[in-house]
Formats: C-alpha cells, structure tokens, sequence
C-alpha cells in the first residue's frame, strides 16, 4: 500500500496549480459497486467552521447517481504521469459502458464509510456529504465565464460540499 492516513491540517497542496494540470477523481460508491471520473473543478477551505471540500457534478455523469445515493465521496489526485492515461479516460468515459477502474489498472482502498479511493494517488480527500445545491442560472451575475459552461455543454451542475473527515498521502 502507498498511502498511508495523515492528518488533513498537515496537508499543503497547491490548489490553483493542482487543479488545471494534474486534476483529481472523484469517487463516490462504496465495496459493492462505485464510480469514478476526472474532475477540474474543486474548493478545499473552510465553511461553517469546518474544513470542507466542495466539487460540481453535472447530472447527466453516471457518477452522479452514486454522489445521490451516498454519504461519503473521496478525491484522488492522481500523479501527472496519469494524465494522458487515467485522467483522459476517467474523463471522456463513462462508468455506464465501460469499468474505467479496471480498464486504468486503478487500486481501491476504502476510507470512512466505504468510501473508495485510489492507491495510486499521490493525496487523497475523504469527505462526509453536508450539502448539495444545484447551481442556477438565476443568480448568475457575470455570465461571460460561466454561461459558456451550459447550454449544449449539459446540464447545471449540482454542487456538494462535504466536510473534510480522512487525508490520505504518500
Ligand atoms: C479535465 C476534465 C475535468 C472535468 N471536470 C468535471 C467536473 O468538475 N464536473 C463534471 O461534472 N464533469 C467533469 N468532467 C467530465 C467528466 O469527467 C466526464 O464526463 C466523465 O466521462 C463522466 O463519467 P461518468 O459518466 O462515469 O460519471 C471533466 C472532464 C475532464 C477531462
């Protein structure tokens, strides 16, 4: 095993480097069936006094259904050697026609509640669901960035934000 768990307030990453390059997966499900896909979009802070991470799942995913139906969702950012490989796939293949886990060679742990992750990362986010809110197009207020995103693109995203309970490194 690679990863090994580490408190979460010892964890400095590069947020605004690591998002835009090396990107993570989002991973939501538990030991008898999951999900995972490249995500680009993610805020880790600190929100009603706790530390939370925050990520955008359009309804159309696969992976949408298993952030509805449970309580934990985990982020793997994966190493930029994945890029081409893991990422690309995780992010232009779904779940419903191919197993993108096996297909990437991807090894599954399992943090608190089940929730599944990847060995292979080089830091990993376990996160506790506290809230979910579908963005919405009436409280856009400059939409020069941000309407581009829908309309033939697919459908608003949901947002989850879920408090920060596990961190996992190398
Ligand atoms: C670099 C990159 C970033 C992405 N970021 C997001 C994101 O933040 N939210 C989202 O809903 N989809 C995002 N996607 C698209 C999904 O990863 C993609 O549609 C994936 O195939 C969905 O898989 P699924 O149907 O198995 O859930 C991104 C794709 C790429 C390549």
């Amino acid at each position: 095993m690679n990863l090994h768990p580490v408190d979460f307030r010892t964890l400095t990453p590069e947020i605004f480097q690591v998002f835009g390059t090396q990107n993570a997966l989002l991973t939501a499900g538990d030991r008898n069936g999951c999900n995972t896909m490249t995500i680009g979009w993610c805020q880790l802070g600190r929100l009603w006094s706790i530390p939370v991470c925050t990520v955008y799942v359009r309804p159309e995913r696969y992976t949408y259904q298993f952030m509805e139906s449970h309580d934990y969702f985990t982020i793997s950012v994966m190493p930029l050697s994945h890029k081409q490989t893991t990422m690309q796939v995780c992010g232009t293949q779904s779940g419903r026609d191919i197993n993108k886990i096996k297909e990437c060679g991807l090894t599954l742990r399992y943090g608190a509640g089940d929730a599944p992750f990847f060995d292979e990362a080089e830091w990993v986010l376990v996160c506790k669901k506290l809230y979910a809110q579908d963005l919405n197009e009436n409280c856009v207020l400059q939409g020069e960035n941000i309407l581009r995103h829908y309309g033939a693109k697919g459908g608003w995203h949901r947002v989850y934000t879920g408090e920060v309970v596990e961190a996992y490194t190398k």
